[in-house]
């Protein structure tokens, strides 16, 4: 039996949290082998501190083979000690009629101290991924606090996106959704994010020929995937929780699985003209568990570019708006 790894999670009593601790504690991000030890944080409010004693009650009955221990608490030095992952869901979600970047002076500053304390007490190989909004800049924020951590350890979520983009296409293909390979999510997680449609593959055939619209490609198909979260939000009258938790559980799983190739918002290189200093998504390879390079080089339209120009300059505005928050 493997050493289990430590999974820290904060938001562990919200929305996203009942969906996803269980999908942890079964395996399905770290896989069958793989024992964990679940370190769940929530913020410092007693009805949030009662919720997440029930959760745990529930994790208890599930009676999972894999789940080694569960530790729960509202102090965030005890919930990252020696973290392996730190999962950064705890934030205020958008309600209707507001875009993600509203919540970036009340979600902001929650990222500075949790990621000064990442670094401070989490463990040598330790990994962050950020969901809670706006979540690219978040991530740059906690990222900006590390100093024993590299900013590569720091990757922020559109696993959600990309997954929305490969149904999309499936859906107007006629075909069924695993037919549908290589659709990369470039930018913000934002409704300027910009699926690139022009590298996608339909059963081994560039999707642009398979649907052979490019209206609609360019027009509704990009609109919706950038606007799914406010679709959902209209539908629910709240934030979309499951498919978010699914998506972090293919994100985690993705990075720990040498070959994957995925959209990860990570720091720019500057490929695709991103500006150095943001986090945006790009294509990913997986290299070894934890640890992946950007893939260069895929050719953009005047189109393309200027999407990636649009989603660039709102990454750069959003940094400029939490400038005073970089440590
Ligand atoms: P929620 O309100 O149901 O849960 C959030 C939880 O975080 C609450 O239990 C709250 O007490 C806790 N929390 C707040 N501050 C905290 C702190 N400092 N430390 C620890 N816990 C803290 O919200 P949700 O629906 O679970 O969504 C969480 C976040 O994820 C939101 O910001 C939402 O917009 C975002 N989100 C991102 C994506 C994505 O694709 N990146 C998708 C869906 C939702
Ligand atoms: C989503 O994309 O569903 C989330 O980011 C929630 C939101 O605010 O849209």
């Amino acid at each position: 039996m493997k050493a289990p790894l430590r999974v820290a999670v904060t938001g562990a009593a919200g929305q996203i949290g009942y969906s996803l601790l269980f999908r942890i504690a079964s395996g399905a991000m770290f896989g069958p082998e793989q024992p964990v030890i679940l370190q769940l944080i929530e913020a410092p409010i007693e009805n949030a501190m009662k919720a997440l004693e029930g959760v745990a009650m529930e994790l208890d009955d599930c009676a999972f083979p894999l789940l080694k221990g569960i530790i729960m608490t509202d102090d965030a030095k005890v919930g990252f000690n020696n973290a392996n992952w730190s999962l950064l869901v705890g934030a205020k979600p958008r309600g209707p009629g507001m875009e993600r970047a509203d919540l970036l002076k009340d979600n902001g500053k929650i990222f500075i101290a949790q990621g000064r304390i990442i670094d401070e007490v989490a463990a040598a190989d330790a990994r962050v991924a950020v969901v809670g909004n706006p979540a690219n800049t978040n991530c740059m924020i906690a990222a900006s606090q590390a100093r024993r951590l590299t900013a590569d350890r720091f990757t922020a979520m559109v696993r959600l996106d990309q997954n929305r983009a490969q149904t999309q296409l499936a859906k107007k293909a006629g075909v069924d959704l695993t037919s549908v390979r290589d659709i990369f999510i470039y930018g913000n997680h934002s409704p300027t994010m910009f699926p690139a449609f022009a590298h996608a593959t339909i059963n081994g055939k560039p999707a642009t020929s398979v649907i052979n619209d490019s209206a609609w490609l360019q027009g509704p198909f990009c609109e919706t995937v950038g606007k799914r979260g406010a679709a959902i939000i209209a539908a629910r009258g709240a934030s979309s929780a499951a498919s978010a938790a699914n998506a972090l559980v293919d994100h985690v799983r993705s990075l720990v699985t040498p070959g994957a190739i995925h959209s990860v918002a990570v720091k720019s290189n500057g490929a695709y003209g991103f500006d150095p200093n943001v986090w945006a998504g790009m294509p990913v390879r997986t290299t070894t568990p934890g640890s992946y390079e950007v893939i260069p080089g895929y050719s953009m339209d005047d189109f393309a570019k200027s999407k990636i120009a649009a989603t660039n300059k709102e990454l750069m505005d959003e940094r400029a708006m939490v400038v005073d928050m970089l440590g």
